[in-house]
Formats: C-alpha cells, sequence, structure tokens
C-alpha cells in the first residue's frame, strides 16, 4: 500500500457508531456550562471502505458527530450518513467508486442492481442528474434550514438527518423535484430567512447555477452562469443586494476523477469573481477578473459604497489537490500557507484588487456569528497552524481598517484542532458567547470537545469533553441551539 496521509493518524477512521448518555462515559475536565443548551454537529469523511489506491480526504463516507447540551449535562452520538452509494460498498464490503478506475463501463458493472433504479430514474426524470444521488458522500458540511438538519457535499443535493438519531433519510427536493448537486457551503440570509447555493457540475450543460430558496422551503431561482472553464466551486458569499461566486483556475474534471483528484491546477485560467442580484435576475450579472489564486472558504462578505469587501482565506495555488508527498508538505510543513485576505470589487469601475490582511498564521476553517452573514462583522473565528505542524490553534480575529487583531489559544503540545464553531449568547457584534471545537489528543489517542469562552479566547477551555474514543479531523459544523429542557 502506497504512503497516504489521510490514511494515517488523526486523518484515519474510525469503525464504530457510538451512543454516550451518561456521565460516567465521559472524561470531563472543568465544568460544561449551564447555559449551553443544543447540539453541536459536525461532518467528517470516514471510509468505511478507503479505496486501495489513490483515497483522498474529500472522498471518505461521511460520519456525522453530536455532542447535545442540556443545563450542563452533555450526550454524544456518531453515525455514518447512510447515502445509495455507502449502502451498496457496505452489501459489497468494499469500495467500488473511488478507486482510481472509475470509468463508464466499471460504473455499470458496480452499480450492479441500482442500475435498474438508475435508468428507471433516468427515464422519469430525463436528467442526468439522477446520478448525484448515488454517487454521494455527503461528507463535509450540515446545514440547519427550517429546523431541519442536512448532510451536505457539494456533488449532491442536501441529504436530510433526522436530528435527534443521526438516521440518515430523504434528498431534499425543494418543492421543485430538485435532483442537481448543490454546495456544501449553503447560505441563509439572516434578515430574510432566504436560503442561498450554487451548483457545479464537470459535464453536461449549464456547468454553474445559482439558487435561492424562500423560507418555506421553495425553490424560487435557478439561474444557469456561463463560465469560460469547469472549474471547482467550494464556496461562495452573499451581501444584503448580491451572491458573489468566485471561480479559480482549479480545473474540475473526469479525468481528475479517475486520478482520485477533483481538479487540476490550471493558472493561467485566472480567478474570475461572477456577482449577481440575489433574486438570480441574469441581465444583472457581472465579472470581474483577476490573476490565479485559490480560495476554499469566505469568512464573509458585506457592502461598502458602491463596493462589494470579500474576506476570504487565500491560497497561492491549489492545495490538497497532487500527491501525497505534496500534501504532507501541505498540512504538516506549512508550504502554500492559506491567508487571510481581502477581496474589493469596486461596482463602479469594474476593478478588483486583493491584499493578504495577515503573514503571522497560516489559518482555515473561518467561522462567524451566523446573524452577521452578508452585513459587515465584528469577529470571526477560525482554526490556525501555531506551531507550523496542523492546526493547532484557535483564533479570535478582529479585522479594522484592513488591519488584524487576533486573540489566540495555542492548544497543549500534540492537541489538534478543526473549525472553531460560534455559539453565540448575546447580541450580535458582541463575542459573547462559547466557542466548540473537536481537538485530538494525540497522546491519549483520543478526542475531546472544548468548550472555550469566545470573549476571552486566550483562556485554557473552560470544559474538555473526552470521549473513549478518536474522532477523525473532519471539515464542517452547525450549532442547533434549544430551550433548556428542564427535569
Ligand atoms: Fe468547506
Amino acid at each position: 500500500m502506497q504512503p497516504n496521509i489521510f490514511l494515517e493518524g488523526n486523518f484515519a477512521p474510525i469503525p464504530n457508531e457510538f451512543t454516550l448518555t451518561h456521565s460516567a462515559d465521559f472524561e470531563i475536565k472543568g465544568k460544561v456550562p449551564k447555559d449551553l443548551h443544543g447540539t453541536y454537529y459536525r461532518n467528517g469523511p470516514n471510509p468505511a471502505y478507503p479505496a486501495a489506491t489513490k483515497h483522498h480526504w474529500f472522498f471518505g463516507d461521511g460520519m456525522i458527530h453530536a455532542f447535545e447540551f442540556n443545563r450542563g449535562h452533555v450526550q454524544y452520538r456518531n453515525r455514518f450518513v447512510v447515502t445509495p452509494t455507502f449502502k451498496m460498498e457496505r452489501a459489497a464490503k468494499k469500495n467500488l467508486f473511488f478507486n482510481g478506475a472509475l470509468s463508464p463501463l466499471t460504473n455499470l458493472q458496480l452499480l450492479g442492481t441500482d442500475i435498474f433504479s438508475l435508468m428507471s430514474n433516468l427515464i422519469a426524470r430525463s436528467n442526468a442528474d439522477v446520478y448525484t444521488r448515488l454517487l454521494t458522500k455527503a461528507n463535509t458540511s450540515l446545514l440547519l434550514f427550517r429546523e431541519k438538519l442536512y448532510a451536505l457535499i457539494e456533488s449532491s443535493p442536501p441529504l436530510k438527518i433526522e436530528a435527534q438519531t443521526l438516521a440518515t433519510s430523504a434528498f431534499a427536493e425543494f418543492g421543485v423535484n430538485f435532483i442537481a448537486p448543490f454546495t456544501a457551503h449553503p447560505k441563509i440570509d439572516p434578515r430574510t430567512g432566504y436560503l442561498y447555493g450554487i451548483g457545479y457540475r464537470v459535464f453536461g450543460k449549464e456547468r454553474l447555477l445559482f439558487y435561492a430558496i424562500n423560507p418555506s422551503g421553495k425553490m424560487v431561482a435557478r439561474t444557469a452562469i456561463d463560465i469560460p472553464f469547469n472549474a471547482m466551486i467550494h464556496d461562495f458569499v452573499i451581501t444584503q443586494s448580491y451572491a458573489v461566486i468566485p471561480i479559480f483556475p482549479a480545473e474540475a474534471s473526469l479525468s481528475a476523477l479517475r486520478r482520485g483528484l477533483i481538479a487540476d491546477w490550471k493558472p493561467d485560467k485566472g480567478t474570475h469573481f461572477f456577482v449577481i442580484a440575489k433574486n438570480g435576475d441574469i441581465a444583472t450579472l457581472r465579472r470581474f477578473s483577476l490573476p490565479a489564486c485559490f480560495v476554499y472558504h469566505y469568512v464573509n462578505a458585506h457592502e461598502e459604497g458602491k463596493t462589494i469587501v470579500i474576506d476570504a482565506i487565500r491560497y497561492e495555488k491549489l492545495p490538497l489537490m497532487s500527491d501525497d508527498q505534496t500534501h504532507r508538505a501541505e498540512l504538516s510543513g506549512g508550504e502554500n500557507p492559506g491567508r487571510l485576505a481581502r477581496f474589493v470589487l469596486d461596482l463602479t469601475s469594474g476593478k478588483i484588487e486583493e491584499a493578504i490582511l495577515d503573514e503571522n498564521f497560516a489559518v482555515e476553517f473561518p467561522q462567524i456569528d451566523q446573524r452577521r452573514v452578508g452585513e459587515k462583522n465584528a469577529f470571526h473565528f477560525s482554526a490556525a497552524f501555531g506551531n507550523g505542524d496542523f492546526f493547532d490553534t484557535q483564533l479570535r480575529s478582529e479585522i479594522v481598517k484592513g488591519k488584524v487583531r487576533h486573540e489566540t489559544y495555542r492548544f497543549p503540545t500534540g492537541h489538534f484542532c478543526g473549525e472553531p464553531m460560534f455559539v453565540p449568547t448575546g447580541k450580535a457584534q458582541e463575542s459573547k458567547g462559547y466557542i466548540l471545537n473537536i481537538v485530538y489528543d494525540s497522546h491519549a489517542e483520543r478526542s475531546y470537545l472544548a468548550v472555550s469562552d469566545a470573549a476571552k479566547m486566550e483562556r485554557k477551555p473552560l470544559c474538555e469533553i473526552y470521549v473513549p474514543h478518536r474522532i477523525p479531523y473532519g471539515f464542517h459544523g452547525v450549532w442547533h441551539g434549544q430551550r433548556s429542557q428542564r427535569g
């Protein structure tokens, strides 16, 4: 077996699903805040049957970890996201689809009996997108929309998850029989309750689509946007009036998928920001172009006069999309670091400017108070490389007049974190609240949920809730706040 960082250490999957309901199931250091009520859900790849060669982090089965809080009492459970792909692979007891030999013929063979369901769906729907529901891992993020929980990946529609049991339910259809790819980073406008999304395809027609879903859950806008090449498009932003969909020269293709990747770095193709009114009116579409760079995630965006200001984690080139040696250098050697950067789009002149705001930290997984999506936010939180070997630090950052001020907390040596989730307990624009972060303790070979005071980030966590096992490094989470249940 070739060396593969994505199957080593805390990238390696765990096989078991646990349900921990008693205090004795946990080791808790410190005190769990009693005013933390609700559930923190986090999704991430956990391949049940990793591909023998060319397994990539982005292709593992989804596994959701949930920590539920009620008046200081904690419960935990983790469950695989049971997609059609997962069911097929579990029945076959092996990886079927992402084995580096993806071809139409093997695909048809591997689909086995599911080929009938695929064919009947193809005929019934006359749409090749039925593929997106069969071949999905739903491993990237979670969406809480209209009090319902969904597991997301950018290649398929949202997949509903039962919030209490984490049982996998049906794909979202948004009242319009929706079956196309849908981003893992949709945006809920906190002012209107509308949900905005994008979707991209690597083949077929309409390579980029913009969607608006109203607060009743119905898709009310679907706009195809012409793009100059097939880009891997992971995230986008909204402001009060606009959606901005940047594309970077990460060219997505079936050829890359066959090599166990999604996209190839083609810097000559440049970076292009597409701005469209949030109602999806194609007549409002504008394009801003600049030289090559890459962004997986945005902090937020807002309008300032006749400009759009977008904060992002910017890379010089596409990371995590090459060979094992390069992935190691990027994940533990500080190569091609993610930097906090700002893009400013001038709607009058049509010009775009970019600036790196901070060279001190390599950062990722930015999070804000969700009540400030699309408006100027006072603070954001992120995971950082403090010591240079993976995420061992969480930051609260404030950008004032283009200057950045951090409050930092570095976890103990050998402890590695992920996305910091902000749970506000005060008004928007205050940092009052908690930061939740799943931390891997490499000495104990166990993980814990660190609960920190967001207003005092430099202090050690208020509590560390250890589970008896490792929680593999994952991607994104969501907080579902609830009222206190007495009893
Ligand atoms: Fe992401």
